[in-house]
């Protein structure tokens, strides 16, 4: 099974990461947890260019071909072998990042994203893709107070920086491609306290598990 988790900077969905593994590794699911960018060796150096703030004048097109390079090395090297040795992949953002944050928030050509993403992803989908969703400003608070006080590192704020209609598109983005494809995205409120997002998100995990 391939589940990958997508939102807005603050959304919490890294904070989940470790419930939803516990949760599947009590039901026998041998799992691995990765994420994009910087799921492999040399994806942390390109995460390293994507997210510093120094690069605030990194070409978007620029940008987009390094999202598209990270993800042709993690499918190489991670997802596919562990997907077809049986385990359960969880990813901490995947290929709708592209479509919502290069596509609708910065405008690029939907075409050119969806002909790289069938040129990396070989026809691989995630089954499941949990969206949390929250207001942007709750968000974006959430993500600042993580940067100020050091539990996110200050080097990896060039998205944060962005405007807020920025991340206004962002949200709507994600929210049009849920329902776009309403059997593969399960959305969760992330406004709520942690518990409460745990118990959406066993729902839709068992929910998944039965289909
Ligand atoms: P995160 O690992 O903390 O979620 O940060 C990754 C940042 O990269 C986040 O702001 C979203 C952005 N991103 C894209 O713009 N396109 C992509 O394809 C991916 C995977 C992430």
């Amino acid at each position: 099974m391939f589940i990958t988790l997508e939102g807005i900077e603050g959304s919490g969905k890294t904070t989940q990461v470790s419930n939803i593994v516990k949760f599947l590794k009590e039901k026998g699911h041998a799992c691995v947890i990765t994420r994009e960018p910087g799921g492999t060796e040399i994806g942390k150096q390109i995460r390293a260019i994507l997210l510093n703030p120094i690069h605030k004048d990194l070409d978007p097109l620029a940008e987009l071909l390094l999202y598209a390079a990270d993800r042709a090395q993690h499918m190489k090297s991670i997802i596919k072998p562990q997907l077809s040795a049986g385990k359960t992949v969880i990813c901490d953002r995947f290929f709708d990042a592209t479509t919502v944050y290069q596509g609708f928030a910065r405008g690029l050509d939907m075409e050119v994203i969806n002909q790289l993403h069938r040129i990396v992803l070989d026809s691989i989908k995630p089954d499941l893709t949990l969206l949390f969703d929250l207001p942007v400003e709750v968000g974006l608070g959430r993500a600042w107070n993580c940067l100020d006080n050091g539990s996110r590192a200050i080097q990896e704020c060039r998205f944060e920086k962005e405007t807020l209609v920025f991340h206004e598109k962002v949200r709507s983005g994600y929210l049009s491609l849920a329902k776009q494809e309403p059997n593969r995205f399960q959305i969760i409120n992330a406004s709520n306290d942690e518990t409460k997002v745990f118990q959406e998100i066993i729902i839709a995990l068992t929910h998944n598990m039965k289909k």
